[in-house]
Parts: structure tokens; C-alpha cells; sequence
């Protein structure tokens, strides 16, 4: 059987920044609160008129380029993302368009767990030989769906993309993926309206039905519950432990979140990957966008082995370990 490898990455950023300073003029918040309770400090605003497939775009591009890998060679387009551009047709076909590419393509969503899954429905592709090369990207604009009346969510967002180039190779990449769904949860996190369930009508907008609406304290808890048990599934596949993990990547939605994780774990501080503070929460893109500051500051060397691990709406969770084969950039 083949195997999954990472041959390239891919990161893409808005140029908008958007501040806890200029928060405080927009809602009843101080920069002190944000940084204490979450760690974010400022995040990036997709510009007017660009989209979830322009992100995805963008960060598609760079991927294929780093990997140096032809848009004629990639088999299959995967694009993870819960705010795509419209209902149908698909971010992915989209982005397979603005890419050039001529594979087929589809959307993967798992809210934050999304480039997880997208990640799996790759590597598999890939194992069960029906695919070569896989373009994967999580995406997402989530600012787009934030009241930024409601400083309990907008405060917490940010726009972005980071796409991997998997590849089949003998060498094993992908050593193992756990994933999990438990939709009794869906109410913790969901935006209810523009669905089939809801409609979105003059009502329901003046209601604000069509923001992300979230229990946070209850996401929380379930953030540091399942992160460590989904994380030990996945290494328990590889053959591994937590003591062989060089960087765990998690969902970067907290800095609390991270740190509470890490002690659980019981991994050190400063091997558990957080780009939170310059980001915020960009859901489906930022554990891809993680690995990519990783990857970028030559921090990642080959043998490296990397937790990455998801968690989101759905409920939602999954973890893929990662022996990182690419020679040091
Ligand atoms: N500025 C100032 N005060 C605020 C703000 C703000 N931006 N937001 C909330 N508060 C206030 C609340 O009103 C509350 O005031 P009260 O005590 O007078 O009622 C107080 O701060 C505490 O509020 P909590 O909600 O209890 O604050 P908490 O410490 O839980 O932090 C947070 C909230 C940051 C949302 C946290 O719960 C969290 O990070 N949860 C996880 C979120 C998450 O992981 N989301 C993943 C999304 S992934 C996806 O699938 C889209």
C-alpha cells in the first residue's frame, strides 16, 4: 500500500489587520481582556470582495509552488472550509478554477475540524491508490459570518488559509488519523440561519439569526477534554506516544485552550505550536497555518513527528500524526 507525505506548504494571509485596539472602539472590550482571556492580540480581515476561494486560492498557489508540483499532476482538490463563498457551487470548484487545475474538487466541512477531515479524505485517496497527488487546503473567512456587535464572539475570528500537497510515496507521511462527530453537541456552536433549516429572512436577519452564535464555556470544556483523547487515538495508531511528539499543532481557537491542553498531556510549553495572537481563530485554516510558521521559522526537521488536532461545531474533533520527510527549507 502507499503512503501519504507532505511534500509541500502553503499560507495565506489577508493584508487587513484588525487590532484589539480598534475592538475597543467598535465594542464594550479592552485589549487587556482579549489578551488575558484568549491570547489574541490582533487578526487578519479578509478585503471587500475577496472570498473564502480567494484565500484558498493564494494559499493553493504557494503550497504547489513549495512542493514544486505542476496544477496538471494534482489528482484531487480538497478544500476544508464552514464559510464557503455560497451554497453551491462548491469553494472548491472555485478555487479549482482560480488554480487551474483540472481534477476534481470538493468541500470538506467540519467547521474547525475541517482541514482534519480534508487531511484524511486525502491521505486515503492516496492510500487506496486512487489518487497521486492531493492539493488540501482548509480556508475560511468566518469574520463574514461575526456580529461585530457581540463581544463575546467578534473579538475571537480571523480570516486566512494554509494549504499541504500530499504525495504518495513509499516513505510513511501520515501515520495515523482519529476522527469523531457527536452532532448531540450542535447547538453549543452553530450559525442558524441561511440553511434549509432557516431561511434567512428580513426577520431573522434584524434577529441577527445569521451570525455564529456560541456557548463559549462549554466549547471550552470540550476543547480540553477531547484534544488530548483524540491526540493519543491518532499516536496510539502510529505506534506512538506522547513523548514522541516534537510539535503538537492544535486548533489554535485560545491560548487558555493550548496551555490547559499541554499540561493534560503533560508536553512542554514551548513544543506545542501557537500563532493565536497574530491570527486569532481562523477555524478550517489554522493548524495548516501553524505548521506553516513552523515550517517557515526552519523550525521542522526531517523525522519529526507532529500532532495535528482539530476540534470545532458539529461537534466535531480529529488528530493526524505526521513524520515530517521534507528536507529543511
Ligand atoms: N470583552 C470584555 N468582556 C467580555 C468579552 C469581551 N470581548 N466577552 C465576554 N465578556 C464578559 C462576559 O460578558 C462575562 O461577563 P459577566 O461575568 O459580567 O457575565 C465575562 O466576560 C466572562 O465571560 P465568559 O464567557 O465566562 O468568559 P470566558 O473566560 O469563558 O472566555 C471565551 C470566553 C474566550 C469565548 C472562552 O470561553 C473560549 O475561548 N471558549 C472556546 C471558544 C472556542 O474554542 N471556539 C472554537 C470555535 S471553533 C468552530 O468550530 C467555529
Amino acid at each position: 500500500m502507499q503512503s501519504a507525505r507532505i511534500i509541500g506548504i502553503g499560507t495565506y494571509l489577508p493584508d487587513r489587520r484588525l487590532t484589539n485596539r480598534d475592538l475597543e472602539g467598535m465594542v464594550e472590550t479592552s485589549d487587556e481582556w482579549i489578551t488575558t482571556r484568549t491570547g489574541i492580540r490582533e487578526r487578519r480581515l479578509a478585503e471587500r470582495g475577496e472570498a473564502t476561494s480567494h484565500l484558498a486560492h493564494r494559499a493553493g498557489l504557494a503550497a504547489l509552488a513549495d512542493a514544486g508540483v505542476e496544477p496538471a499532476d494534482v489528482d484531487l482538490l480538497l478544500v476544508g472550509t464552514s464559510s464557503p463563498d455560497m451554497v453551491f457551487p462548491s469553494t472548491a470548484a472555485l478555487t479549482q478554477t482560480l488554480l487551474g487545475l483540472g481534477c476534481p474538487a470538493y468541500d470538506v466541512m467540519a467547521a474547525c475540524t475541517s482541514f482534519v477531515y480534508a487531511l484524511h479524505t486525502g491521505t486515503t485517496a492516496i492510500e487506496s491508490g486512487r489518487a497521486r497527488t492531493v492539493l488540501v487546503i482548509g480556508a475560511d473567512a468566518l469574520t463574514r459570518h461575526v456580529d461585530f456587535d457581540d463581544r463575546a464572539t467578534c473579538v475571537l475570528f480571523g480570516d486566512g488559509a494554509g494549504a499541504v500537497v500530499l504525495q504518495a510515496a513509499d516513505e510513511p507521511g501520515v501515520l495515523g488519523i482519529d476522527l469523531g462527530a457527536d452532532g448531540t453537541g450542535a447547538d453549543m456552536l452553530r450559525i442558524p440561519a441561511g440553511g434549509s433549516a432557516m431561511p434567512c429572512t428580513e426577520e431573522r436577519v434584524r434577529e441577527g439569526q445569521h451570525y455564529l452564535r456560541m456557548a463559549g464555556n462549554e466549547v471550552f470544556k470540550f476543547a480540553v477534554r477531547v484534544i488530548p483523547k483524540t491526540a493519543e487515538r491518532a499516536l496510539a495508531q502510529s505506534g506512538l506516544t506522547t513523548d514522541d511528539v516534537t510539535w503538537l499543532i492544535p486548533h489554535q481557537a485560545n491560548q487558555r485552550i493550548l496551555d490547559t491542553v499541554a499540561d493534560r498531556m503533560g508536553m512542554p510549553h514551548d513544543r506545542v505550536v501557537s500563532t493565536i495572537e497574530l491570527t486569532g481563530n481562523t477555524s478550517a485554516a489554522s493548524i495548516p497555518l501553524a505548521m506553516g510558521d513552523l515550517y517557515t521559522s526552519g523550525n521542522l526537521r526531517p523525522g519529526d513527528v507532529l500532532a495535528l488536532v482539530g476540534f470545532g461545531a458539529g461537534l466535531t474533533w480529529g488528530a493526524a500524526v505526521v513524520r515530517w520527510t521534507k528536507e529543511v527549507r
